[in-house]
């Protein structure tokens, strides 16, 4: 498998995987040969990036941070809460508990699990799938933190829940919503938010969780522009800034590997020195699948990701970069690299998901 931009898609390419909305409808089944209608659906449904087969290259397989069952069930549990509380029905909290729970006990079965971008992106289903994303990287983090079950279990839930105040929030035509910072109550959502899980008897550090998530260290945030900011909110605020970053509403977006030198860039300033160091380790910069090119000018397909060596990947040579494309290798001429083992090559750039290469400005600062 590897991932390719939308665009440089043609019909007839086959499709590694089945591509599901946020609630596990089926868009585009696996194997099934695309067409120029389904490029157009699938471009209006805001999908930037797709994993397909490739011959030389049908060993590289995505990496699923927990089951996609329990994420769709986890986008459902808020769509209904949400629902619910917007047609002033009676909510159930307990769904929300449910699915936080079911989410945890996976992520605690894999200890090992990185941050890792999955770029398929619905704008429909856009800010479940962000809450739900914030919720198992924040829990991941967690873990990493040394988080016992409570404080683990309260993170889970404030993370999960952070922006339901953004989901209450009317916009006209949820299709043609240009970006959510529009609405004139966006700098509400944070206070919406609190009130709602309130009510729903959720718990003060919860609620403190949530109002505070778009606060910074140096007061630049809002609604209070405070600098004291509780441990949860901290983690949420620089989970939720790479989340929207790598996998933004509209546009292109960052890598993950540009979203962490933001974040560096602002340690200590904006986001917590100490959380910032651990967020780093834990995250995947290069996804398997990902195009990158390597310092002796080879642009590679990433294969494995090693856990203690997230910027020295295992990659298959893919081609050269030649008057502005790639020129891929015959099958014969693919080999394997531990980058891990082959210390004298760096990763020095990455093919964006216009399929354009981007050499990095700084390549040592990650
Ligand atoms: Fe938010």
């Amino acid at each position: 498998m590897i991932k390719v931009s939308l665009d440089e898609i043609v019909s007839g390419n086959e499709l590694q995987f089945p591509i599901f909305d946020g609630f596990g409808r089926l868009l585009i089944g696996k194997g099934v040969a695309i067409t120029d209608s389904m490029l157009d659906r699938l471009k209006k449904l805001g999908v930037r990036k797709v994993p397909i087969e490739e011959e030389g290259y049908e060993d590289i397989e995505e990496v699923d941070l927990v089951d996609q069952k329990s994420v769709i069930e986890a986008n459902k549990a808020l769509r209904d809460v949400s629902n619910d509380i917007k047609k002033n029905k009676i909510a159930d909290p307990e769904i929300i508990m449910d699915a936080a729970d079911k989410l945890i006990s996976e992520i605690l079965n894999k200890p090992k699990l990185s941050i890792a971008v999955n770029d398929v992106r619905i704008y429909r289903d856009y800010l479940l799938s962000h809450m739900t994303r914030t919720a198992i990287f924040s829990a991941i983090l967690g873990t990493s933190l040394g988080y016992n079950d409570y404080k683990l279990k309260t993170l889970m839930l404030s993370s999960y829940l952070h922006d339901i105040g953004l989901l209450l929030l009317e916009y006209q035509d949820e299709n043609k919503i240009v970006s959510f910072e529009g609405h004139p109550q966006y700098k509400d959502h944070p206070t919406i938010g609190r009130d709602v899980v309130r009510r729903l008897g959720f718990s003060s550090v919860v609620a403190n969780a949530i109002v505070q998530h778009h606060e910074r260290l140096d007061g630049t945030g809002f609604p209070n522009s405070t600098k004291i900011i509780n441990d949860y909110a901290q983690i949420i605020s620089i989970i939720s800034f790479f989340d929207s970053l790598t996998q933004p509403f509209v546009g292109e977006g960052y890598s993950p590997s540009e979203a962490l030198e933001l974040i560096m860039g602002n340690s200590g300033i904006m986001f917590d020195q100490d959380i910032v160091k651990i967020f780093v380790k834990k995250v995947m910069p290069y996804p398997p699948g990902t195009l990158v090119l390597l310092s002796n000018d080879i642009i590679c397909v990433v294969k494995d990701v090693n856990p203690s060596f997230v910027l020295r990947p295992t990659v298959k040579t893919y081609g050269i970069y030649e008057n502005h494309e790639i020129k891929r290798f015959e099958l014969d001429q693919i080999i394997e690299i531990d980058l891990v083992k082959e210390l004298s090559l760096t990763i020095v750039g990455q093919v964006n998901s216009k399929g354009v290469l981007k050499r990095f400005t700084n390549p040592e600062s990650l």
